[in-house]
């Protein structure tokens, strides 16, 4: 059962587009099955680079099958931009398949994101005002327009004639009023529909014929292990499942069905929006792991927040994601600091806690524990020729900030990413796939 999951085991963010290509080399189908247009994949290919959103990583490559699982909801707008875009680099773009049951974001919901978001005012979640939270909520309140009705102009009426007053009312309890009519939106669905119906199929049923005839399947995940609904720092998360756990039910496929687990994990800390963060750096060194790593949002363009590599948050998503290695990325980032801080356990109230609290509160009173190993300075230069050489070549310090994430979240470390380019990876791995 040659099957991979990556995961990303911080807050999003940490360069799971350039793993998941990597990896993706040799696999014969991507699929993502949580989160929609909020993500923000950004992948170099030679001179091209891609800032992917919704669609899977796989569609970079030709001859990979890319699915958009049952779990994604879709912003057809979105989707068909980012096609286009894929296009017109002479890439078909073909070997996309989108399922029938996954949920689309609606004009109204993205207008209820920024109304409820403002309706918070200062406890604001910070969303990436995609839609996102609402669609979700439709979702499991039963409310949701899904991409296998998009064909059916009585059914979607009849759904929109149901909901759309709602939404009304929903609109107007928030101080604003929603821009299209329920007419207006139906004949966009109709006109998607017409686009993407040849593309959507029932997922589930070719994912798990794949994985039975022996397929390499890539389950892609979009946002970090602390975003998760369930284990993330709640209520300042997303709304679906980012850990593995999500891809069972956003995929349609079996736990039998998760072979590996890739966790990616850069080299510190950064997270956009609102919410605890222990090891947040508000002074220079924060400055500098924003500048140098160029922490801006893919999708928002807002700057990220920045802090030390905190290996509380890497345990408690190895631990929930059966995570079987790390991919560390942007580990030259940290070239030429001289003295480098990682966070091993909290300090709530004089006790030392090393599981991740489910209380914000509890969080906004947590000091990082930290441990230091000193810096690797004048170390860098031509990183692909560097990475040719592998991990006996790497300087001792880094070496060592290496062995401390190991010995601390009981993983190993599988690969190591120095740069955007694919050449710029080292890979440690005994086995490439599950088997
Ligand atoms: P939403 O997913 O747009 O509802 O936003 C909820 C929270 O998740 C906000 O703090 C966002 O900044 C964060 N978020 C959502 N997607 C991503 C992502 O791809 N990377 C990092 N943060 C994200």
């Amino acid at each position: 059962m040659p099957t991979l999951a990556v995961i990303g085991s911080q807050w999003g963010d940490e360069g799971k587009g350039k793993i998941t290509d990597y990896l993706a080399e040799d696999a014969d189908m991507v699929v993502r099955y949580q989160g929609g247009a909020n993500a923000g994949h950004t992948i170099k290919v030679g001179d091209e680079v891609f800032a992917l959103h919704i669609l899977p990583s796989g569609i970079i490559r030709e001859g990979v099958t890319s699915v958009i699982g049952n779990g994604v909801v879709i912003d057809c707008e979105e989707l068909l931009v980012e096609m286009e875009a894929i296009r017109k680099t002479g890439r078909s773009g073909s070997g996309l398949i989108i399922s029938d049951r996954a949920n689309v974001v609606l004009p109204y919901h993205r207008l209820l994101d920024g109304a409820e978001e403002r309706s918070r005012g200062s406890k604001g979640v910070g969303t990436t005002g995609r839609g996102i939270g609402p669609c979700y909520s439709d979702k499991v309140a039963r409310a949701g327009i899904r991409m296998g009705d998009l064909q059916d102009e009585a059914y979607l009426r009849e759904r929109l004639d149901m909901i759309f007053p709602l939404k009304e009312r929903l609109a107007n309890a928030l101080g604003t009023k929603l821009e299209q009519d329920r007419f207006a939106i139906l004949r966009s669905l109709l006109e998607y529909g017409r686009i993407f119906g040849p593309y959507v199929r029932d997922t589930s049923v070719i994912v798990n014929s794949a994985i039975e005839q022996g397929a390499k399947v890539l389950f892609e995940g979009a946002q970090g292990t602390m975003l998760d609904i369930d284990h993330g720092t709640y209520p300042y998360v997303t709304s679906s499942s980012c850990t593995a756990g999500g891809i069972c039910s956003g995929a349609g496929v079996p736990p039998s069905a998760i072979g590996d687990v890739v966790g990616v994990t850069k080299a510190y800390t950064t997270r956009v929006g609102a919410g605890p963060f222990v090891t947040e750096l508000h002074d220079e060194m924060g400055a500098r792991l924003q500048s140098v790593g160029g922490e801006f949002g893919t999708t928002t363009g807002r700057p990220r927040r920045c802090g030390w590599l905190d290996l509380v948050v890497v345990r408690h998503a190895c631990r929930l994601s059966g995570v079987t290695s790390l991919a560390m990325t942007k580990v030259d980032v940290l070239n030429d600091i001289p003295v480098i801080k990682v966070c091993v356990a909290y300090d709530i109230d004089g006790e030392i806690v090393q599981d991740f609290p489910g209380s914000v509160t509890k969080l906004a009173r947590a000091k990082p524990v930290y441990e230091e190993v000193d810096g690797w300075a004048g170390w860098g230069g031509d990183t692909a020729a560097m990475c040719r050489k592998g991990y006996s070549a790497l300087p001792r310090n880094l070496r060592k900030f290496m062995d401390i994430i190991t010995t601390n979240t009981g993983t190993p470390i599988g690969i190591i990413s120095l740069g955007k380019g694919r050449d710029e990876t080292i890979d440690l791995r005994k086995r490439r796939w599950s088997t």
